[in-house]
């Protein structure tokens, strides 16, 4: 049966992705930052993850006002990236797993959770940026992906319950698949940060770390955590932390913390890397 072994999340900052594809990772202001990924490279390398599960949102790249689903899984074979600002990234495209990404769909929805399927989709910053990180710029990916759209960009989004939910709803779809797969589940996004009005810049250093400790130690009571605590103490765009509840939910309540990292600033964000191992 297919295995989820672990658990990653980071933040995925459109700047991080421009700063490895324009060579400027050694430079003063990125180098703290990516020396805080070196664990997690190494790590992965001996992992060998067959499919990653990647939740992480789109940010008007694929999706725009005319189409907007809460949660969204990628059934395609290949899937292409696409993004705003810089534009497309130089990275290569992303294998999907089609058999297992049905597979989750059927199981999930009879498990209570509307997915929508998506069989055509491009894929920005939100799941090509984590990618980069963990595996830096190889020829290929080194493993299928599976994306897994939630959306945080346009009122409302779903509440971190409901991701932890899914989350564990993702988990008895993952481990009820007939083939033996070494599974990672990982959430994307945060941490506190603001784009736009007149907190934009905000950082919540603060609101990051207990977050960062709860997440790994107190899942249960993280859940309970309405939106709007969210957007009022992690700025408008920390609502993206929801998607590291369902990353949280698909693992064992008690799990083994392998990796913490917190850095401030990357772009208008605050950058936050963990690596829980299912224990
Ligand atoms: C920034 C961060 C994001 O998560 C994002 O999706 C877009 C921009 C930023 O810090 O600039
Ligand atoms: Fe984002």
């Amino acid at each position: 049966m297919a295995r989820i072994t672990a658990g990653v999340a980071t933040s995925h900052v459109p700047a991080i992705g421009a700063a490895i594809d324009l060579g400027k990772t050694q430079d003063d202001y990125w180098a703290p930052l990516f020396k805080g990924y070196e664990f997690g490279k190494n790590w992965i390398e001996k992992e060998k993850p067959d499919v990653i599960l990647l939740v992480y949102n789109d940010h008007a790249s694929a999706f725009g006002m005319d189409l907007i689903p809460t949660f969204a899984i990628g059934c395609a074979e290949e899937f292409a990236p696409s993004d705003e600002g810089w534009g497309p990234r130089p990275v290569p495209r992303v294998q999907g797993h089609p058999e297992l990404a049905w597979h989750i769909m059927q199981s999930v929805i009879q498990d209570d959770f509307d997915l929508t399927v998506v069989n055509e989709m491009t894929v920005d910053h939100g799941l090509t940026v984590p990618l980069s990180l963990m595996f830096g710029q190889p020829e290929a990916w080194p493993c299928k992906v599976i994306p897994f759209a939630v959306n945080v960009v346009v009122y409302p989004p779903p509440s971190g319950q409901r991701c932890y939910n899914l989350g564990k709803a993702l988990r008895r779809a993952i481990e009820s698949f007939d083939d033996d797969l070494n599974v990672q589940v990982w959430g994307t996004g945060g941490m506190s940060h603001q784009l736009q009005g007149p907190r934009a810049g905000l950082i919540n250093s603060e609101f990051d770390q207990d977050f960062l400790e709860r997440i790994v130690n107190d899942p249960e009571g993280l859940a309970k955590l309405p939106h709007i605590d969210y957007v009022r103490e992690a700025g408008s765009e920390g609502i993206e932390l929801v998607m590291w509840m369902i990353m949280r939910g698909a693992l064992n309540e008690n799990v083994k913390e392998l990796y913490r990292f917190y850095h401030v600033p990357a772009s208008n964000t605050a950058v936050g890397h963990l690596i829980l191992e299912n224990s």
